[in-house]
């Protein structure tokens, strides 16, 4: 799909104090209208965002999160497909290039709302700027990042016929790959101490996911119980989430147009590995990319570990 460089209408200057202007974002062709649309787009009280770059672990929070704003209803989450549930905004746009079914079933869902978007924080609704809404962001590993993309992509159809080496050294080609996912963390990394926001990692949840519902629950003011955390805890495991059909993505699936669509499948929760990356790419393309992420981080002065949550104690 054809990317451009795209200019937001206004930025969140009253956050973040950078060089806005020469803040590259890129996205898909012809999307000025729906952009402007997102950014005037009318909020609840209580609507809750998780946002995030693709395949950094979403499905996986916005679950806990949908769980933790609903009183733990298992028996609700089993029975409708996540998407519905909580619906990703730029997706009837991406799918079918229509804004109302971007925007229909978030504005028919019953609060509070949980929205996904993978929209990096300049593109985000302004009003999310004012910091009356909460919002949960999740940060991956880069290059387990862009495995499992290239696997969504085969799904998808995009990416159909193409070897991953192929995929990755394209990808690699430039530096915008890098600029894309550190830029797109490093800003919500810098709001992590607002009360509105809650900033972790696929690593952290990987490692701790009891921490990581303990602090959703506090940050969402939903206390959950013991009994409930052992449900929790079960409902969230990986082997539980494979085989769970309202997780696996299977609603949007069903509506890819593209041509190569659906002919090699991978499981939408495929490996689920910290590091995967490390046996699925070449160690030459790994320290190509990791050259060009280092020239990104540390012009953003910022370091993987930081960005990942492994420099605290
Ligand atoms: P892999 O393709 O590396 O396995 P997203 O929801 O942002 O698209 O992220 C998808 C990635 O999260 C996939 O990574 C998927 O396997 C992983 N994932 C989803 N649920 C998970 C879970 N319960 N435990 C571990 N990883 C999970």
């Amino acid at each position: 799909m054809e990317r451009v460089q795209v200019t937001p209408r206004s930025y969140p200057t009253n956050l973040i104090n950078k060089d806005w202007a020469n803040r590259k974002h890129l996205y898909r062709k012809d999307s000025d209208h729906f952009l402007s649309l997102v950014h005037d787009m009318q909020l609840r009280e209580d609507d809750v965002w998780v946002v995030t770059l693709p395949k950094c672990g979403t499905t996986w929070m916005q679950e806990l999160a949908w769980l933790l704003l609903n009183d733990c209803d298992f028996a609700g989450a089993l029975a409708k497909d996540q998407e519905l549930r909580s619906p990703y905004l730029e997706f009837g746009f991406s799918i079918h290039g229509d804004v109302q079914r971007s925007f229909g079933p978030i504005e028919e869902l019953k609060s509070p709302r949980l929205i996904k978007s993978h929209l990096p924080l300049a593109l985000l609704p302004s009003k999310l700027w004012e910091g009356r809404h909460k919002v949960i962001y999740v940060f991956r590993t880069p290059l387990d990042h862009w495995v499992s993309r290239y696997y969504h992509g085969v799904t998808f159809g995009f990416n159909f016929g193409k070897t991953l080496h192929q995929y990755f050294d394209e990808v690699i080609a430039d530096d915008d790959f890098a600029t894309e996912i550190i830029e797109h963390a490093h800003e919500f990394y810098q709001l992590r101490d607002e009360p509105w926001v809650f900033y972790t990692s696929f690593e952290r949840m990987k490692k701790d996911l009891r921490g990581v519902i303990n602090d959703v629950s506090r940050f969402l003011n939903r206390p959950v119980d013991e009994q409930q955390m052992q449900k929790l805890l079960k409902h969230l495991s990986f082997e539980e989430m494979k085989k769970n059909p309202t997780t696996n993505h299977r609603w949007e699936l069903a509506q890819v147009k593209h041509e190569n669509a659906r002919k090699e499948q991978h499981p939408f929760v495929r490996r689920g590995d910290v590091n995967g990356y490390k046996d699925e790419l070449t160690p030459e393309q790994i320290e190509r990319a990791n050259i060009c992420l280092q020239r990104v981080l540390e012009k953003n002065s910022v370091t993987m570990q930081e960005l990942l949550l492994q420099s605290d104690p």
